[in-house]
């Protein structure tokens, strides 16, 4: 492993992946580290610090201690010039120097071997796992998520049948997707896997309630209250499996990075439910995770899929939710990927679902007046989700989702396209 010492640089994570790419296992700590926990991590062969635009801190300049110098490792100060490239893997004639030389300081001077890939992390997670487990039970929400259904893959692999995983269906879920829990996890893997169709409870929880960070509330408050439920209902869980990975924990804030957001995996449950976590996957990127998931053979829609927000289609079904235009939001949403994947766009977009808004317009139908909801179709591009721009859809795509929306989906008698980037618009319509 290469270690990067973490002195505020925006750049640490390209530094790690770039590393990570050729084949050596990387980490990032943080910049106070001491010789005796350097030491004490295993296989180091060299270090990275990693100096930055943020190393002063509270007016106070940080750097590491002098005793990393003399801890016996080869140091590399890596600082501003590899600050200048966005992605390292991606490198202009001037930037294939600096990779040239990170290249030269893992393999010549750290004699590091690239032996890092996701065979031999699924083999030593496994092993970590059941270390850390023993014969134990872990309890684990799988919500049909990336993440979620990474992490349950490995535990699967790892504690067989001493893992529990429940699944709950908020009611707001995408077509098929909570299917595809049951008969992958279900079926297919052989999971131990709760299956709890809370549609009803969320749905009457929701009645009436239009404000948008109000419907997030309900769904997210009554999402814990259901699993602790079902965990009150199970003996002698003694883990709580979870599938942060490393984002989440650099989101929520290191000692220099600013919090962005808080951690919304951990926590939430009640003081007397509090189990030890299990998280095999929180030093793993996003796309790391995805090659995990391939590694441990699961389908390449539940490895791949768009990112869709925890409140699911609660948000996509605008004010107060009901369920007729649920049951359109569904269903369109289904027809708009499906002509997706024929015509390759699901590899290509970001993100694109439909939302249904709360009112209805005149149009007409077998020659006789009609008054319906519209759907409308969002598609982004986007590299991290602050900003994003439209896709630019063949008219003759749009045109056949169009068709196929209005003629099957019930009580739908017009489509739009948004073409709003963020800003000023946000993904999401709430
Ligand atoms: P916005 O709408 O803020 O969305 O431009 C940015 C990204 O975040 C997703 N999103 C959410 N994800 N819970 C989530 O887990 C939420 O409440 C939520 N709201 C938005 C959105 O789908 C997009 O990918």
């Amino acid at each position: 492993m290469i270690v990067i010492l973490d002195l505020g640089s925006h750049y640490n994570t390209v530094v790690a992946r770039a590393i990570r790419a050729m084949g050596v296992y990387s980490e990032i700590y943080p910049h106070d580290i001491t010789a005796a926990e350097l030491k004490a991590l295993p296989n180091v062969k060299g270090v990275v610090i990693n100096g930055g635009e943020n190393n002063v801190i509270d007016g106070v300049r940080i750097d590491v201690l002098p005793e990393i110098y003399e801890a016996g490792f080869p140091v590399i100060a890596a600082g501003h010039e590899l600050a200048k490239c966005e992605n390292l893997a991606e490198f202009s004639d001037d930037e294939k120097a600096i990779e040239d030389a990170l290249r030269g300081f893992v393999f010549d001077v750290c004699g590091a071997q690239a032996n890092w890939n996701m065979t031999n992390f699924v083999a030593d997670q496994v092993e970590l796992i059941r270390e850390q487990v023993g014969d134990k039970k872990v309890l684990l929400a799988l919500s049909g998520g990336v993440d979620s259904s990474v992490v349950a893959a490995l535990l699967l692999k790892a504690i067989g049948n001493n893992l529990v995983c429940v699944h709950v269906n908020h009611g707001l879920m995408r077509k098929g997707e909570s299917e595809a829990v049951v008969e992958v996890f279900g079926r297919q893997l052989n999971a131990n896997l709760v299956y709890v169709d809370a549609t009803d409870r969320f749905l009457s929880k929701l009645e009436n309630v239009a404000d948008p960070e109000e419907k997030r509330k309900i769904i997210g408050g009554e999402f814990i209250r259901v699993f602790e439920e079902e965990a009150r209902k199970l003996d002698g869980i003694d883990f709580l499996g979870q599938g942060t990975i490393y984002p989440d924990i650099v989101e929520s804030g290191t000692k220099t990075a600013k919090m962005v957001k808080s951690h919304h995996n951990v926590g939430g449950l009640p003081e007397d439910l509090q189990f030890a976590l299990v998280e095999p996957l929180r030093q793993l990127f996003k796309d790391e995770v995805r090659a995990c998931g391939v590694e441990l053979g699961l389908p390449y829609e539940m490895v791949y899929r768009q990112p869709f927000p925890g409140p699911g289609l609660g948000v996509r079904c605008l004010g107060a939710i009901t369920r007729d235009r649920l049951e359109a939001l569904r269903e369109s949403d289904a027809i708009l990927r499906e002509e997706f994947a024929l015509a390759g766009l699901d590899k290509k977009v970001w993100q694109y679902f439909t939302v249904v808004p709360d009112f209805k317009s005149v149009g007409v139908r077998n020659n006789a007046r009609s008054y319906d909801w519209p759907v409308i179709i969002r598609a982004v591009n986007t590299i991290d989700a602050m900003t994003a721009t439209i896709e630019h859809i063949d008219w003759a795509i749009l045109d056949k989702i169009t068709k196929r929306i209005l003629a099957e989906v019930p009580n739908v008698n017009r489509v739009c396209y948004d073409m709003s980037p963020k800003p000023s618009a946000t993904i999401e319509w709430e």
